[in-house]
């Protein structure tokens, strides 16, 4: 589906997508679960984030007869913007074991909620390039990790980005800076709270992954 504010932005509908999302949204799902979830939604998107991958014609010899089949062709690199970007990674390295990998780190400044860069690791020639992160909410984070990707090299449009879940504010950031390039996305959410959450959003993605997030307080 598409929303005609955001042209670049495919917002990937599927039954099974929407029933595990709603699981990794549920406050009360633990680490643990969020991890397998995220892994299988990343695992349905990556059918769609991979469509146009390029192909090339090879000949070979089935048991039964030569014949001529299709097979990749090119580098792909997967970069995932950490920390929470890791767990879907994992499911698209699934996909496309024979990847190239690349990360750049980044965390948000709690006042002005901007990216910090912390570690950039990328292949010499990362050809296609999948940008992963669960979350798109400023967008100020998946603007810095593609201008990091342009500063390499990387043609704009050689990227793709797939995110879990986006805010309006951060589409809209993105489309801006980069309108050529695809944003996939599986829910666009309402809007952002004043701490620059996505509301309703699932929480801080990382810490939810990791355990790192403060326990409720008690009632
Ligand atoms: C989260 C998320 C994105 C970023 C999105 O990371 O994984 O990278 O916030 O927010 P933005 O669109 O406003 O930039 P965070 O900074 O919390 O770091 P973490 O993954 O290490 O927890
Ligand atoms: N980062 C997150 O992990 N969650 C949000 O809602 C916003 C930024």
């Amino acid at each position: 589906m598409t929303d005609e504010r955001f042209p670049s932005l495919t917002l990937l509908e599927h039954p099974l997508i929407e029933h595990k999302l709603g699981l990794i949204r549920d406050r009360t799902t633990r680490p643990a679960l969020f991890r397998q979830l995220l892994r299988e939604v990343a695992l349905l998107m990556g059918y769609a984030l991979t469509r146009d991958l390029a192909l090339e014609t090879r000949q070979v010899e089935t048991p039964m007869a030569p014949t001529r089949v299709r097979c990749l062709v090119g580098p792909v690199t997967l970069v995932s913007i950490l920390r929470a970007g890791l767990g879907m990674a994992e499911a698209l390295r699934e996909l496309l074991p024979g990847a190239q990998e690349g990360h750049i780190g980044l965390y948000r400044d709690q006042e002005s909620h901007e990216p910090r860069e912390y570690y950039v690791k990328l292949p010499d020639e990362p050809g296609r390039v999948l940008l992963v992160d669960p979350m798109l909410a400023t967008g100020g984070s998946a603007v810095h990790a593609v201008r990091v990707l342009l500063a390499r090299g990387v043609a704009a449009e050689e990227i793709r980005f797939l995110c879990l879940i986006a805010a309006p504010e951060g589409v809209e950031r993105f489309a801006e800076a980069f309108p050529g390039i695809p944003i996939l996305a599986a829910a666009l959410d309402s809007h952002l709270d004043e701490r620059a959450y996505i509301v309703p959003g699932l929480g801080d993605a990382g810490d939810r992954q990791f355990g790192t997030e403060q326990p409720d307080p008690p009632a």
